[in-house]
């Protein structure tokens, strides 16, 4: 186990006993042949919980969705997105490189767009514009802090997007803690979007991999992409093993992960040179503007103290709950913060 106190973020989280035990026994088969039972199950409990018709195991969040864009897209086509989201701005231009399609990304608050934003950006057909087909939304937004969208503004925003012939696809990498946020089955969250892709390695603790899931015909065509991005793995039952655990053991214990997100916030909030409103904190990420140096300076300061986190831009840093804090080590990073704020010099 890391000697850190790791807070950057909930992909650090190891597989649990179960899942080590659960890939060592796991029946396996060669799934670019569709014949890896694990993998089949996986994809459909993943489809089940998502309440779409299929699943399909990709590798990676970024790859599930590269998939979710290039199933339902062109290339010359546009996707509106809102300008931080993961798939515009993590996603090393998946999305033009590969698929051909060009983004246009509308301004959020905390990573959540308005319907209205949404309808404005929509054009009528005109000999000049690409066309428009996919809206891009996510669930939480990693760059807005973890904020969620409720089951209604998902629904207005894919109903904008439906009425004008596009389809959605939901980045919910991290839908299960949105779930929990707004006290709704993750179904509901996805209801409204045509695909939706979640991953099993974040907060849920598998080591690897995330599911897309949608209509039959989409995910047919999704898995023919996926052999094209080098994604068709053989026996990745191994993998899919630890996410079955992840599904059925992992999802109830975000709640603690939200509950210290929400202690963090209120210790940090009263601390001097730091800026936060814990009423922003609505899951497991806490973001927060540093005054009292810059946030080079002081996560470099707090790494010194055995605590790391992150920076999303320039006087921000970002802390992630998971698994591998608990209460101890919530302290702990607390204690060091203050230490390091209260530095001479520091302000
Ligand atoms: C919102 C969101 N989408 C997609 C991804 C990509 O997942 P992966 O790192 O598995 O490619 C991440 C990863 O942090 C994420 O936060």
């Amino acid at each position: 186990m890391s000697p850190w106190i790791d807070l950057r973020s909930d992909t650090v989280t190891q597989p649990t006993s179960a899942m080590r035990e659960a890939m060592a026994r796991a029946e396996v088969g060669d799934d670019v042949y569709g014949e890896d039972p694990t993998v089949n199950r996986l994809e459909a409990e993943a489809a089940r919980r998502m309440g779409k018709e299929a699943g399909l195991f990709c590798a990676s969040g970024t790859m599930a969705n590269l998939l979710g864009v290039l199933s339902q897209t062109q290339p010359g086509d546009e996707l509106i997105c809102e300008a931080e989201a993961h798939v515009y701005y993590y996603e090393v231009a998946g999305m033009s490189r590969i698929g051909g399609v060009i983004p246009r990304t509308l301004p959020g608050e905390r990573g959540r767009l308005l319907p209205e934003q949404v309808e404005r950006a929509l054009r009528a057909p005109d000999i000049h514009f690409p066309p428009t087909r996919l809206l891009c939304l996510e669930n939480t937004h990693n760059r807005g802090g973890g904020s969620t969208y409720g089951v209604e503004e998902t629904e207005r925003l894919a109903r904008v997007a439906h009425d004008h012939g596009l389809k959605v696809h939901l980045d919910g990498a991290r839908i299960f803690n949105a779930a929990l946020a707004r006290g709704v089955e993750a179904a509901r969250l996805a209801a409204p979007a045509d695909t939706v892709m979640f991953c099993l390695s974040k907060g849920l603790s598998a080591p690897v991999g995330s599911v897309l899931c949608g209509p039959e015909e989409t995910i047919r065509r999704a898995r023919k992409l996926r052999k094209l991005v080098g994604g068709g793995m053989r026996q990745a039952g191994v993998l899919a093993a630890a996410g079955l655990v992840a599904l059925e053991q992992m999802v109830d214990r975000l709640a603690e992960d939200h509950a210290r997100a929400w202690r963090l916030a209120q210790a940090l909030a009263g601390t001097p040179g730091v800026e936060l409103d814990p009423e922003t904190v609505e899951t497991n990420i806490v973001s927060f503007e540093v005054t009292c140096c810059p946030e080079k300076a002081f996560l470099a300061a707090l790494r010194d103290e055995g605590v790391l986190a992150g920076s999303p831009g320039p006087g921000r840093v970002r802390m992630v709950l998971h698994r591998h804090i608990g209460d101890a080590e919530l302290e702990a990073a607390v204690g060091a913060v203050r230490r390091v704020t209260a530095r001479p010099g520091a302000a």
